[in-house]
């Protein structure tokens, strides 16, 4: 009899040493940078952020540590390290203490040798996922539309074109007369390979080739390949009509 009434006690114990180790342990959120000081749009800002950096390892494809935040229900999920959003609360949601770091062996996304690839969140990227949970975490129930960022000539591209290309492609001078200063000149191409870019067409655009460093005809090939985010670029501005 009295060894029956042992046993509930004895199971308890154990189970209780669990528990306090899956607390999560306190993070010190006087580090994380602060909340963009305006009203954001998860639309438009927040969910294009985690797109393009969660949802490789966090979407339909891959549910890395069984999380997913392409879908409302996936997002707001429990984690052994505290609920991922709290609404109104950015300070206490999992989700910020990962992106920024604070929690040991869980910066998200996770630290990658190839460059280029799955990149830190910035200060400014944080500080606008801070402002969407402390505004109340709105994400509308339904798929959330698609909405394609204009890339254009003169904001996005003319800058990666002037600091790589510059130097050997500008004005009267410039090699094999391919001149970065403006869009006429980029579209145009130069002497020899004639117009560079087909709006619309990455395979008919010799450009894309020759930034991704696989022109083995061209002198200096390692002058002639970009970085994969500005690859990116260059390739969603052709696909998007060159403007
Ligand atoms: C390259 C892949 C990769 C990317 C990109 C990535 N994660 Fe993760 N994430 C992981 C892996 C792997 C784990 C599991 C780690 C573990 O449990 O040790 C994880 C775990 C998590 C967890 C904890 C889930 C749980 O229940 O324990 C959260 C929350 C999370 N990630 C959020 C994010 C957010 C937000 C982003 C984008 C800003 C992001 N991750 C980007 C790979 C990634
Ligand atoms: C260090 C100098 C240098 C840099 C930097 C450089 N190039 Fe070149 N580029 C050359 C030379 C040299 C040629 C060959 C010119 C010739 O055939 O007369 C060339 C040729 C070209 C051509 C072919 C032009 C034609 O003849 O039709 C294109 C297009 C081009 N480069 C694009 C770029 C782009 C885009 C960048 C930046 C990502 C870049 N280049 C960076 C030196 C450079």
């Amino acid at each position: 009899m009295k060894s029956t009434r042992l046993l509930p006690l004895l199971l308890a114990v154990p189970l209780a040493l669990f528990a306090e180790d899956k607390k999560p342990k306190p993070v010190d959120v006087s580090k994380l940078p602060l909340p963009l000081p305006r009203k954001v749009d998860f639309t438009q800002e927040v969910y294009p952020l985690l797109k393009e950096s969660c949802f490789s390892c966090h979407g339909a494809q891959k549910q890395k540590g069984k999380y997913r935040c392409d879908t409302k229900e996936g997002a707001f999920k429990e984690t052994d390290y505290g609920p991922t959003i709290v609404a109104g609360h950015s300070e206490q949601s999992a989700l910020i203490h990962m992106v920024a770091g604070l929690v040991d062996e869980m910066l998200m996304p996770p630290p990658s040798d190839k460059p280029g690839q799955s990149e830190k969140l910035t200060g400014e990227q944080i500080g606008l996922l801070r402002a969407w949970i402390d505004q109340g975490a709105v994400w509308p129930d339904g798929p959330i539309a698609e909405v394609v960022k204009p890339v254009t000539f003169a904001t996005d591209i003319q800058p990666v074109f002037a600091a790589a290309c510059g130097s050997c492609h500008s004005g009267a001078s410039a090699k094999g007369g391919f001149d970065v200063g403006s869009l006429e000149g980029v579209l145009k191409g130069g002497k020899n390979y004639g117009q560079a870019v087909a709006p619309g067409d990455l395979k008919k655009s010799p450009l894309i080739t020759i930034v991704a460093g696989l022109d083995e005809d061209l002198p200096l090939p390692e002058k002639h390949k970009l970085p994969p985010k500005s690859l990116e670029l260059v390739k969603k501005w052709v696909q998007q009509g060159a403007k």
